[in-house]
């Protein structure tokens, strides 16, 4: 099964994702962990989204669609969630057609429904549990940076959900119910 996690920053796109690894042994691809992975070895293309992602604005197509292939051509387990991807039509076009050229299609799109007071409050709780339990809180988790992620949000990644409307692969689940719950309704929209 490969599906995909749709929602704003704050949504929970990341702690559904892991719950989804850890019940059915799915593989996450998370393409904002990519970024911060390749960002914390000091790649070249890491050394290249750092301002990008800091100031909350996308990182290029050709960028993520490059880390998502790579993924698709090694990683291995029982199905695909992508977590924070695809960002953009041109990426929703790609992703179908790389899901195509490896004999895979999509399952579902699931998007995680929430109102923005709620994703500001998370991320800016999460930014301060952060520095109260001693460590650096993301370097895009505060409120100028939160305005722009937001923006970028409506501005190319909510036409996805009419995108995905569309082809019928759509499903919507509340997102602002506890963790457990929003688990659970995703676990009966995915048929149990
Ligand atoms: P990315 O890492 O994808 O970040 P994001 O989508 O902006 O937001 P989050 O990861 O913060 O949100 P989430 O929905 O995963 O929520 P989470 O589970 O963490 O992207 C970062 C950057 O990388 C982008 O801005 C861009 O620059 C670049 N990038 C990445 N992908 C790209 C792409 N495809 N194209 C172009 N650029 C790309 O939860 C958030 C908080 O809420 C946590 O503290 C959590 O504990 C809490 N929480 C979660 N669920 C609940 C709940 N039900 N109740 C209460 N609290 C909850």
């Amino acid at each position: 099964m490969n599906i995909i996690l749709l929602g704003p920053p704050g949504a929970g796109k990341g702690t559904q994702a892991q719950k989804l690894v850890e019940e059915r042994g799915m593989v996450q691809l998370s393409t904002g962990d990519m970024l911060r992975a390749a960002r914390t070895s000091g790649t070249e293309m890491g050394n290249k989204v750092a301002a990008i992602m800091d100031s909350g604005e996308l990182v290029t197509d050709e960028i993520v669609i490059g880390l998502i292939e790579e993924q698709l051509n090694t990683a291995t387990g029982n199905g695909f969630i992508f977590d924070g991807f695809p960002r953009t039509l041109g990426q929703a076009d790609a992703l179908g057609e790389l899901l195509a050229s490896h004999g895979q299609s999509l399952d579902a799109v699931i998007e995680l429904a929430v109102n923005d007071d709620v994703l500001v409050e998370r991320i800016l709780n999460r930014a301060k549990e952060a520095v109260a339990a001693g460590g650096t809180a993301r370097a895009d988790d505060n409120e100028e940076s939160l305005k722009v992620r937001l923006m970028e949000y409506y501005k190319k990644t909510s036409p996805l959900i009419g995108y995905y409307y569309a082809k019928g692969d759509l499903k919507s689940v509340d997102g602002l119910g506890a963790i457990e719950e929003v688990a659970a309704e995703i676990s009966t929209v995915l048929g149990g």
